[in-house]
């Protein structure tokens, strides 16, 4: 019976997160600090368990996001329509296909180099997670490029994100390290704290990750 009870436990708790820690690099470890790029990916089989469709007004289709980040993003909205701002949602959770089509559909039309520089590889997109938005909104014509900085709207989103737990993640300054161009559309949930140190420190989130690794093995040296 005690052999049983212990196989159900190992089954129910110990298995879901040793798989998903073999797909996925999180050294901070938190729920939602899971860190995607070219250089860790997450698996094809990687599917949010708690994804929730976003009751937010929506370019193309309605939105997809895990429950703590759409909770964030619905409140977001919600303040910035109270300070006159009318945000769109152009993308949230996608899964792996969907990336493979989008990048491959990229790449056909611009060549792989350019391609690579806009969109993520299967596997290698933020919204794989589930915790990855684009925003838009109509001075900017619903589009998704760099100009949506310049607009009252882009202004807000660059300044009041981290108020609700997301980052910029693809700053034009930080191209050499994301790999990506300029993304001011681009938003990713990292959890309140995380994202207000991201604003004090103004770092990409790959190196927000190598620092907080740092610190926590120079505490433990310490100790
Ligand atoms: N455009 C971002 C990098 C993505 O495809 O996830
Ligand atoms: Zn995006």
């Amino acid at each position: 019976m005690k052999k049983l009870a212990l196989l159900i436990a190992l089954v129910l708790f110990v298995l879901p997160f040793s798989a998903l820690a073999e797909e996925a690099y999180n050294p901070i470890g938190d729920e939602y600090t899971v860190l995607v790029n070219h250089d860790y990916m997450l698996d094809k089989k990687y599917v949010p368990d708690d994804l929730v469709k976003v009751d937010v007004k929506f370019k193309d289709a309605k939105i997809e996001l895990r429950k703590e980040a759409a909770d964030a993003l619905l409140q977001l909205f919600a303040d910035a329509k109270e300070a006159g701002y009318n945000l769109i949602a152009a993308s949230g959770y996608r899964s792996y296909s969907r990336q493979a089509t989008i990048y491959y559909n990229k790449v056909k039309s611009m060549g792989k180099e350019r391609a690579a520089k806009l969109s993520a590889p299967a596997g290698a997109s933020e919204h794989q997670l589930g915790l990855a938005v684009d925003i838009t909104c109509k001075a900017n014509k619903q589009y998704l490029n760099a100009n949506f900085a310049k607009t009252d709207e882009g202004k807000w989103v660059t300044e009041h994100c981290y108020d609700y737990g997301f980052i910029l993640r693809y700053k034009q300054e930080w191209e050499d390290v994301t790999g990506y161009a300029y993304e001011p559309w681009h938003i990713r949930y990292v959890g309140m704290e995380h994202a207000a140190n991201i604003k004090e420190l103004d770092i990409p989130y790959e190196e927000y990750v190598e620092l907080y690794l740092g610190t926590v093995t120079a505490t433990e040296d310490d100790e």
